[in-house]
């Protein structure tokens, strides 16, 4: 039985009222979340390592499969542009991988792509994913914000099989399932601006998996404080999904009176690959001693 549960209302509705309420309140806010100031963080290295070895495994069968990215950015950043400089934050991450040779296979695919993206570029999700596809496989990817959505397109237009779109991702991802394949991976990385964004994830992913139970879901999230990290893994596991894997990461908070940037992050797995445990420990072997900021970065892989 899974130990974290959602967390309980407190204003005398039950609780699934209580979350449409705020759903819905929130549904109407616009985004203000860039990812250029993020991209090539520690945190994309883990997820986009993690998407890598994920993708990795579906390639391994001839059958075709489709990712859905449904909170997708734009695609391609340019790690010179004034959002990436002001925050520094690919300094801490990609930066710190640009040497590294013999890597464990997911690691080395991932820093493939980072190479073919270009000198002082980084590949976001999509793009990551676009390039793993083969002839036969699909990309769907959603962005709600329409400046971004215009560069994803452009950023995918090579990619013949891959599409994007200008919608709500969880409000797309239902009619999206279960795909025609039978087979595939749901990336949901929302920017979390939104108080309720645990929320809506949750009944997002619920209502995913009724419609697609054997997709695999890669869920990315912050970690700010413990109990909002075991609060969104309540919310995800509310469903009762068997087989979840959890893979954190904290680097270590920044030395007193620097600014207070994020230092843990983590992603939940809901099916993972048979051996995708172990390919993740490999890599963790690996970026745990390159992405801490003091000291080693403390990477945890565990079954929740
Ligand atoms: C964390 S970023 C995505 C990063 C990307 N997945 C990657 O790894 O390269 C979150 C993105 O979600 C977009 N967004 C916010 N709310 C959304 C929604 N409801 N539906 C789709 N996209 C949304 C934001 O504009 C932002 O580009």
């Amino acid at each position: 039985m899974h130990l974290l549960r959602p967390l309980h209302g407190r204003d005398g509705g039950t609780l699934p009222q209580l979350r449409r309420r705020i759903a819905h309140k929130a549904a109407a806010q616009d985004v203000n979340y860039r990812h250029a100031f993020h991209a090539g963080n520690f945190a994309d290295v883990v997820k986009h390592v993690a998407l890598v070895a994920i993708l990795l495994h579906l390639r391994k069968k001839d059958k075709p499969f489709r990712v859905i990215d449904t909170h997708a950015g734009r695609g391609l950043y340019d790690l010179q542009s004034e959002a990436a400089a002001r925050t520094g934050e690919a300094a801490g991450g990609i930066a710190r991988l640009e040497d590294l040779s013999g890597a464990p296979p997911a690691l080395a695919a991932y820093l493939d792509i980072v190479r073919w993206a270009g000198a002082g570029r980084y590949p976001g999700s999509p793009l990551i994913a676009a390039k793993l596809l083969r002839e036969q496989d699909k990309l769907i990817a959603i962005e709600r914000h329409a400046d971004d959505e215009k560069a994803l397109a452009s950023a995918l237009a090579r990619f013949g099989n891959a599409k994007s779109f200008c919608a709500d991702g969880y409000q797309r991802l239902s009619a999206l399932l279960p795909p025609p394949e039978r087979r595939g991976l749901v990336l949901i990385d929302p920017p979390y601006e939104a108080a309720d964004e645990f929320v809506r994830l949750g009944e997002a992913l619920a209502a995913a998996r009724k419609r697609f139970a054997t997709g695999i879901y890669l869920v990315w999230y912050p970690i700010k404080s413990v109990a909002a990290s075991d609060a969104l893994s309540g919310e995800v596991l509310a469903d009762g999904p068997e087989n979840v894997l959890r893979i954190t990461i904290d680097v270590g908070r920044e030395a007193e009176g620097e600014k207070d940037r994020l230092s843990a992050a983590g992603v939940l797995v809901i099916n993972p690959p048979y051996g995708f445990a172990e390919e993740m420990r490999a890599a963790a072997g690996v970026l745990g001693p390159r992405l801490g900021r003091n000291a080693s970065a403390e990477i945890s892989i565990a079954d929740l």
